[in-house]
């Protein structure tokens, strides 16, 4: 909450969360499987200032959103939600928060667990991991239903982690620097939509989709060994190995098919969709800096836009958001 420093000027805390792409293992991580998934620079931000009067309120002016506590939407129930668990809501401690995302929304980058990540930490700086974990975690049942915390994990800590719910994440040294690109399709998926068609699969084939995450499981372990060594090759199979599981489990579109598609005809080691699936993005695995262009303008040129990143380095090896056991 803001302060006043030194010379008396008030001080407005700007809490900060990175997005991230999971690397394999996204819908098995919500079964138990674990998932490697890795903070991006692109992020959220978000400031908070008391207000004298209620109800609190949450805006993100570059999409023209403003969202009040209680509001029937879901950015106005998450917030609330968020607020609930942080003991300040209520109209005797109103907020104003102030927020913004450098991620697609419903892209699979992680944009709601960033910017939840962002306005838990504006609001209380310095917040035991374990209230900023919970707090995130109510604001994410809204938008995820069943999350498994991968996508908070990443928002909290970036860094290349293999993550298992329940246990929270685990640090993998990286071999090789993982230049990525990230190609969106230009549609959104909701999250919570695409994990409820999982679990209805599920229930329809238990068999099919335990074979497929025990799958997804082995190619996640051997991806771990992968980017420990160095192995971007091998790793950028796996990938392509990945993607197919997660076709057979209708996660894919025609345009997610095209990008990796088109990624791997221009050299990528290896593509697939990351997050939810059902629209959103890819993310297409790299040699270097050089080999990412001949990509993107392949993508460009079929009328998709992407970017390249690269994988942040663990800066805070001391934290662990896991995810509701
Ligand atoms: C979404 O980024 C990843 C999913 O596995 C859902 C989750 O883990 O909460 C699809």
């Amino acid at each position: 909450m803001s302060g006043t420093d030194d010379s008396g000027a008030v001080t407005i805390p700007v809490g900060t969360a990175c997005g991230k792409v999971i690397l394999l293992g996204e819908h098995a991580v919500v079964y138990g499987a674990p998932a490697i998934a890795a903070g991006i620079e692109r992020g959220a931000w978000a400031r908070a200032r008391r207000i004298e009067e209620g109800p609190s309120r949450l805006s993100i002016p570059a999409w023209g959103v403003l969202v009040h506590e209680g509001d029937p939407g879901d950015l106005g129930r998450a917030f609330a939600a968020l607020l609930t668990e942080a003991g300040i809501s209520g109209r005797e401690a109103p907020v104003a928060v102030e927020a913004e995302a450098q991620l697609p929304p419903g892209g699979g980058l992680g944009c709601s667990a960033a910017l939840g990540v962002a306005v838990a930490r504006a609001i209380e700086p310095g917040a035991p991991e374990a209230k900023l974990a919970a707090r995130v975690a109510a604001w994410e049942g809204v938008f995820h239903g069943n999350p498994s915390g991968v996508d908070a994990a990443c928002a909290a800590n970036g860094g290349c982690v293999l993550f298992t719910k329940g246990t929270g994440v685990e640090p993998i040294r990286i071999g090789a620097p993982l230049h990525l690109c990230i190609g969106n399709s230009g549609t959104s998926s909701s999250t919570k939509e695409m994990v409820e068609s999982v679990a209805r699969l599920r229930a329809r084939k238990p068999d099919v989709a335990r074979k497929t995450f025990d799958g997804i499981t082995a190619l996640v372990r051997n991806a771990r060994l992968a980017i420990e060594a160095g192995d971007t090759f091998a790793l950028g199979r796996l990938m392509d190995l990945n993607q197919m599981l997660l076709s057979g489990l209708f996660l894919s579109t025609p345009e997610i098919e095209r990008l990796c598609g088109l990624a791997r005809d221009a050299g990528a080691f290896g593509a697939k969709l990351t997050g939810a699936g059902g629209g959103g993005c890819v993310v297409a695995l790299v040699k270097g800096e050089e080999a990412a262009e001949p990509i993107l303008e392949a993508w460009r040129s079929a009328g998709f836009e992407g970017f390249t990143t690269s994988v942040l380095r663990v800066e805070r090896a001391d934290v662990a958001l896991g995810g509701a056991p």
